[in-house]
């Protein structure tokens, strides 16, 4: 853990929330628009260079930030650790699995995992099923990044990490189709804590810069100046974890509600990635906290 806090630990509005990728982007907006809210926030980040730069755009408010390179299975278990460290009992109000990768080209993380996979799916699933605990506590919420791109989007179940051919465009979309996937499975399996999937549109960031080589960063280039600004992309994420009433629903976009891709909707396949995961991440192939699901408030 980075030691770089501002300001007392419990913030005014005494909720926190632990925000993945809060260094650039869309996360980064969603950490400042919660922490001007009097959350107390806590960020990922997988560098400390753009660590310190980011904590330099926070003007007050208590802000905390973890070092984690999130495609690594062994540093999201040190990560969630820390934060539990840190929290000392007390209960986490939401967990915004931000944190995203586009890659262009087939790559594979230190224990051998497809790179967007082991980012954009392990890594939330990971990350939610460890910090359980902490969220149910709170009655807190799992919000996923998706994307429209998880429309009219197939799964290559017996190729899901896409070794055998990768296509990358394919692969990115798979990642966000089991976005939502799992936010229902989450509803489905973790009682006391209700998950979303928040899709923030299209949004000017470097998404498409960092891991992609040729006409593919050429293609995002073009395509992100047709995008908000990362602040307008963090409002749904924004509104998902501080909104106070009940949020009904799974797939949002606007800040509403909003009909998911028919394959985001089918039962067999949410149980299926989430079976592949359990498996991939050695955790929760049965309930944490013992079943039952939740009623949908919350
Ligand atoms: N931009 C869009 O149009 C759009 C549309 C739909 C959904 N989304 C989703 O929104 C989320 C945020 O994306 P963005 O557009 O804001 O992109 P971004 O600016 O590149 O932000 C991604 C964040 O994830 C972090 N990250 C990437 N790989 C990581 C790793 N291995 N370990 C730890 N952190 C890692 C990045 O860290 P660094 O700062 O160090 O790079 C960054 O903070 C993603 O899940 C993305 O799929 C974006």
């Amino acid at each position: 853990m980075l030691p770089c806090l501002r300001g007392d630990y419990v913030g005014a509005d005494d909720r926190t929330v632990l925000i993945t990728g809060a260094t650039s982007g869309i996360g980064l907006q969603t950490a400042r628009a919660l922490a001007g809210k009097g959350f107390t926030v806590m960020g990922v980040g997988r560098s400390k260079e753009r660590i310190e730069a980011a904590l330099g755009l926070f003007n007050d408010g208590d802000v905390r930030y973890f070092l984690a390179d999130l495609s690594s299975q062994r540093q999201v278990r040190r990560l969630a650790e820390e934060v539990k460290q840190h929290l000392d009992g007390r209960g986490l109000h939401a967990l915004i699995n931000n944190a995203g990768a586009f890659y262009s080209y087939y790559a594979l993380s230190d224990e051998g995992v497809e790179m967007q996979f082991a980012v954009n799916v392990a890594a939330p699933y990971l990350l939610s099923h460890l910090l359980y605990e902490d969220l149910k506590k709170a009655g807190g919420r799992i919000i996923m990044l998706s994307s429209a791109s998880h429309f009219r989007t197939l799964v290559r179940w017996k190729d899901i990490q896409l070794s055998r051919r990768y296509r990358q465009l394919k692969a990115y979309k798979q990642t966000k189709l089991f976005a939502v996937l799992l936010a229902r499975e989450f509803n489905r399996r973790f009682q006391g804590v209700r998950a979303f999937a928040a899709d923030p549109g299209l949004v000017n960031t470097e998404i498409g810069l960092k891991d992609t080589r040729g006409a593919a960063r050429l293609i995002w280039n073009y395509r992100r100046r047709r995008g908000t600004e990362a602040a307008a992309g963090a409002r749904t994420p924004v509104f998902l974890a501080a909104e106070t009433e009940p949020c009904e629903g799974v797939y949002w976009k606007d800040c509403r509600p909003k009909k998911a891709a028919r394959n985001a909707m089918r039962d067999d396949y949410s149980q299926r990635i989430w079976e592949y995961c359990a498996r991939l991440c050695a955790v929760g192939p049965e309930t944490p906290g013992g079943g039952g699901g939740n009623d949908g408030s919350g």
